[in-house]
């Protein structure tokens, strides 16, 4: 079955035990997984529940998606999300986006956890992303046999959506830093090389997800927003090796920070 197919079915099977339209979707990246747990009315599906949904085989990752309200505004979660590095397949959440936008949501928060090019923005903290560095080589629109695979991704992180996620931090009174973040493939880590390189290029943070999430999104015409965590700094700038359970360990630092954010971007987006 097609991608659309599929998210037609989920999305069926969801609104038949939760019904109506969903305003903004979310993607939880790792040690993020407590925001959903502030989620009113929540109403839960695994994603073994879900046509085409993929499970992912990160420790820190849940796999389910919840919907309910924040802040007075419907919203989509996916709880966990499958990773290129899992299988290769650079399209691995075309589904449950596509659902997403099945649900209704015209605009999706991404989140993630990075480690850190820059000095001034360190581990706990949160960064902005307004741009990034596709420094996979990979594309999910790779196959895509019509001419909508184009997609320009000069906005890719939509102009009002990065405007109001700072005015939210504002609110919140937490510091939010904006920049570029740089997709590697993952699973191994970067080196040393690779992390001064890619700051050459200028990039200010690196991980190992969501730029293949934003393209599909752009070019399933959703709006995007995407925070990351920052859990460390970037290999070879600190002294320290590298490992997924200091990702775990210092996620949720900055996940109690970015739930205040959401919590006021909601709340601003309610009064609207
Ligand atoms: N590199 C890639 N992915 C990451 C990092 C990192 O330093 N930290 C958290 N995810």
């Amino acid at each position: 079955m097609t991608t659309q197919g599929l998210a037609h079915d989920a999305a069926h099977r969801i609104q038949e035990k939760a019904p109506g339209t969903c305003q903004i979707g979310m993607v939880l990246g790792s040690g993020l997984g407590s925001l959903a747990d502030e989620v009113q009315n929540a109403v839960r599906f695994a994603y073994t529940d879900l046509p085409g949904f993929p499970v992912s085989s990160v420790s820190s990752h849940a796999s389910e998606l919840i919907i309910g309200t924040l802040m007075g505004v419907k919203v989509a979660i996916l709880a966990g999300r499958a990773h290129f590095y899992e299988t290769g397949d650079a399209r691995v959440m075309d589904v449950p986006l596509a659902t997403l936008k099945a649900l209704g949501c015209e605009e999706i928060l991404l989140t993630n956890a990075a480690g850190s090019l820059r000095e001034e923005i360190a581990p706990g903290e949160l960064m902005l992303i307004d741009d990034h560095i596709n420094w996979s080589g990979r594309n999910p629109l790779i196959g895509v046999e019509s001419d909508d695979r184009f997609v320009g991704l000069t906005e890719a992180y939509d102009a009002t959506i990065r405007a109001d996620l700072i005015k939210a931090a504002a609110i919140a009174g937490i510091d939010l830093k904006s920049g570029v973040y740089s997709w590697f493939s993952g699973p191994s880590f970067e080196t040393p090389a690779e992390i001064r390189a890619i700051r050459m290029l200028g990039a200010d943070a690196v991980g190992m997800s969501t730029v293949p999430e934003v393209i599909m999104a752009r070019w399933m015409g959703l709006k995007v927003g995407a925070v990351s965590t920052i859990t460390n700094y970037g290999a070879g700038m600190s002294g320290t090796e590298l490992s997924h359970d200091e990702t775990k360990e210092i996620g949720p630092i900055g996940a109690v920070k970015l739930i205040k954010i959401i919590r006021a971007y909601l709340d601003n987006k309610a009064k609207a």
